[in-house]
C-alpha cells in the first residue's frame, strides 16, 4: 500500500511530520510540504524541509492508495474544493480524488467561515473524501499535547484503515 502525506500552511505542521513519522514499515510512505507549511514549521517548529515537485505522485499511474493533508490550510481546501491542481498538494487531492482513493482532509482554522464551511461540505460528499480536523475528545483523559496528538493522529489511523493502539478507545 502506497501512503501520501500532504502538509499544507496551517497551524500544527508538526502534526503532519508526526503523523508520517508513524506510518508502519509495512506501507510505502511519501511526503509533500507547501510553501507556506514550511513558514509555518519555521515559525512553530524550527524545521526547514525542502520541496519535491518533481514526485510522481502527481501521477494516478503511481498508484497511491491514501492521501492524508494534515493540516489542510483554507487556501488548500479551497483550491481542492475547485478543482485547482497548482501544486503537488492540491494536485494529489486531485488524483485522489479522480482516482476514487481515499482522501483524508485535517482543515484547521477557527472560527470557520461560511465560505470555509461550504468547501468542507462539496467535499465531503464526494466518495471517498473524509473531512477530519484536528478536534480531540476529552472523553480519554488527555494530559499532555502528546497525548491528544497520539489520539488525532490513531483516528486519522482508524479512518484510513491503518491499525493502531495510540489512543484509548471509549469503552476500553
Ligand atoms: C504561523 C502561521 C499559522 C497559520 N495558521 C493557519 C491555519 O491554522 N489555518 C489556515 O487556513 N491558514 C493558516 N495560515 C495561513 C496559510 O499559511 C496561508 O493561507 C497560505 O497561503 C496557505 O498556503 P498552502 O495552502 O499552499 O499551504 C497560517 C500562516 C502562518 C504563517
Amino acid at each position: 500500500m502506497k501512503v501520501l502525506v500532504c502538509i499544507s500552511g496551517a497551524s500544527g505542521a508538526s502534526l503532519g511530520l508526526k503523523l508520517y513519522s508513524l506510518i508502519p514499515p509495512s506501507y510505502q510512505r511519501f511526503l509533500v510540504v507547501s510553501e507556506s507549511a514550511k513558514v509555518v514549521l519555521q515559525k512553530e517548529e524550527n524545521i526547514f524541509l525542502n520541496d519535491d515537485i518533481s514526485a510522481p505522485v502527481a501521477s494516478g499511474s503511481f498508484g497511491v492508495d491514501i492521501t492524508f493533508i494534515v493540516p489542510c490550510s483554507m487556501n488548500t481546501l479551497a483550491k481542492i474544493s475547485l478543482g485547482i491542481a497548482d501544486n503537488l498538494i492540491t494536485r494529489s487531492a486531485q488524483v485522489a480524488i479522480k482516482e476514487k482513493k481515499k482522501l483524508i482532509l485535517a482543515p484547521r482554522e477557527m472560527p470557520l467561515s461560511q465560505i470555509h464551511l461550504e468547501h468542507m461540505l462539496k467535499l465531503s460528499r464526494i466518495q471517498n473524501v473524509i473531512i477530519a480536523p484536528p478536534i480531540f475528545g476529552y472523553y480519554n483523559k488527555p494530559k499532555t499535547i502528546k497525548d491528544i496528538e497520539m489520539f488525532l493522529i490513531g483516528k486519522w489511523f482508524d479512518l484510513a484503515g491503518i491499525k493502531n493502539d495510540f489512543f484509548k478507545r471509549w469503552g476500553e
